[in-house]
């Protein structure tokens, strides 16, 4: 499909590989680096930032410029950029993409990044499945290294900067960045709280920049064209840039696609990826990734951007969007998300490490036919408790579960008056047999038999 809104991002894109270093100069690459670099100040990047209004696109949207501020300014010593593409929240599949696209856009974002930060090294934090884009990053930084782009004295200058690329054990909560930096640090992940901000005391005790891949990889665009420019890509009036849209699910064409901020959901769903296969009708959505929630057809005239889904009860998150069907349980899309967070669960809090487990064995026993009304509460509470958890994994959680009751507990209540799945889904497994080690509302422990630790 011919997609004839502006891309910048994926200005780049060919099909089935990567665009070369020579394909990325060729059509305006580095220029932002090299009009930077010992002309601009440090603070003059921040300012274009600050006034481009970028936010992070790793789920939380925090305006970029205002972070890096955070850093000390009378701090002397080492300070870090840490680029988060772990991308382990189900449904979201953009990092992995923009890197394939185009490696040296993503490489001059961190760079510029750096600079504005006066960091001297980088880490590429990236989950393991994402091997080859870890092997891609390390060659084009090779690249990038051979033509004075990046390692010592860049461009001719004082300034060095290196990147490093950082192999992630693959845990979906190394993806939070306190977690993030204790991971790189060799240490237990689980999250940080309280204390100073990464900005302050971050990898090593030094103040560290964490940022998600997409949000840097806007940078070589703003630091070209100005904050005006970025900010006139959007279609919402309190949106700036365009944003990459991964769609999976019920749709024709699943895929990801570069979009204005602030382009409408039913649009995307309809126009970009080709809309409903025939026969097929939309039951629900999620607009931001696993923690998010899930939402009925009257939210689709809702503009994808931050403020506009805060504004009307919803969350933007990664703006990965899943479309559900007519003919799909809900009840067993949701217990699929919760069988992925309960797993992933670090285990510091207990709304969360136990909490999740034992949604998890009702939503199966409803799911089973099995259920009884008062199931229906039991998870409620939970979920709610989920929101009281120590950092924000639980309560993303609990996103999709709270709005699975809000909107459509009639289709939970049909599991239980027809004993089994209404859509036809057999009984969930359970592997293993029952270690006895949990109380019994928890029910069994699903760790299979011959790697049961007891
Ligand atoms: C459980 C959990 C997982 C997360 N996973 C990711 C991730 O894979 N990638 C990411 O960029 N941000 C992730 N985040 C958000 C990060 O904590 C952080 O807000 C983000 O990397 C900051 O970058 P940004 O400001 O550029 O968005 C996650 C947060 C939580 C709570
Ligand atoms: S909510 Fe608690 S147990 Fe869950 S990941 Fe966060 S700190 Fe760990």
């Amino acid at each position: 499909m011919q997609i004839d809104t502006p891309q910048v991002l994926f200005k780049n894109r060919h099909l089935g590989r990567p665009a070369t270093f020579e394909e990325y100069r060729a059509g305006g690459g580095y220029e932002a680096l090299i009009s930077t670099v010992g002309k601009r100040t440090p603070a003059e990047v921040l300012q274009l930032v600050l006034e481009a209004d970028l936010r992070g696109r790793g789920g939380a949207g925090f305006p970029a410029g205002k972070k890096w501020q955070g850093i000390p300014a009378d701090y002397v010593g080492p300070r870090y950029v840490v680029v988060n593409t772990d991308e382990m929240e189900p449904g979201t599949f953009k990092d992995r993409i923009l890197v394939n696209v185009d490696p040296h856009l993503v490489i001059e974002g961190i760079v510029l990044c750096a600079y504005a930060v006066q960091a001297t090294e980088g880490v590429c934090f990236i989950r393991p499945s994402y091997e080859s884009d870890a092997v891609l990053l390390e060659e084009q930084s090779r690249v990038a290294r051979e033509h004075g782009l990046l390692g010592n004295s860049i461009l001719g200058t004082t300034f060095s900067f290196d990147i490093h690329v950082h192999r992630s054990a693959g845990r979906y909560i190394c993806g939070e960045a306190s977690a993030q930096i204790k991971a790189i640090s060799g240490l237990r992940p689980n999250p940080r709280k309280g204390g100073p901000r990464t900005s302050v005391k971050g990898l090593w005790d030094c103040p560290t920049i964490v940022n998600n891949l997409e949000t840097l990889a806007n940078l070589p665009g703003i630091v070209r064209n100005g904050p005006q420019w970025f900010k006139s890509l959007a279609r919402s009036a309190t949106g700036s840039g365009t944003k990459l849209f991964s769609v999976s699910g019920r749709v024709v064409r699943p895929g990801c696609y570069e979009l204005p901020i602030g382009t409408p959901l039913r649009e995307i769903i309809y126009t970009h990826a080709g809309g409903m296969p025939p026969g097929r009708v939309l039951k629900a959505v999620i607009p931001g990734g696993a923690s998010t929630p899930f939402m009925p057809d009257k939210y689709l005239d809702l503009e994808m951007d931050f403020e506009p889904m805060k504004k009307a009860g919803q969350r933007f998150g990664t703006a990965s969007i899943m479309v559900f069907d007519q003919n799909t349980c809900l009840v067993g899309a949701t217990l699929n998300l919760i069988e992925f967070f309960a797993r992933e669960s670090c285990g510091w809090c207990t709304p969360c490490r136990e909490g999740l487990p034992y949604v998890r064995y009702l939503l199966r026993l409803i799911e089973g036919g099995q259920g009884q009304e008062a199931h229906i509460a039991m998870i409620k509470d939970a979920a709610k408790a989920m929101r009281s958890a120590y950092c924000a994994f639980a309560p993303g959680a609990a996103e999709p579960l709270l709005s699975l009751f809000e909107f459509f507990e009639p289709e939970v209540r049909e599991h239980l008056r027809q004993k089994r799945c209404p859509f036809g889904n057999p009984p969930p497994a359970v592997r293993g047999k029952a270690c006895g080690t949990r109380p019994p509302d928890f029910g069994p422990t699903p760790c299979p038999e011959d790697q049961c630790p007891i």
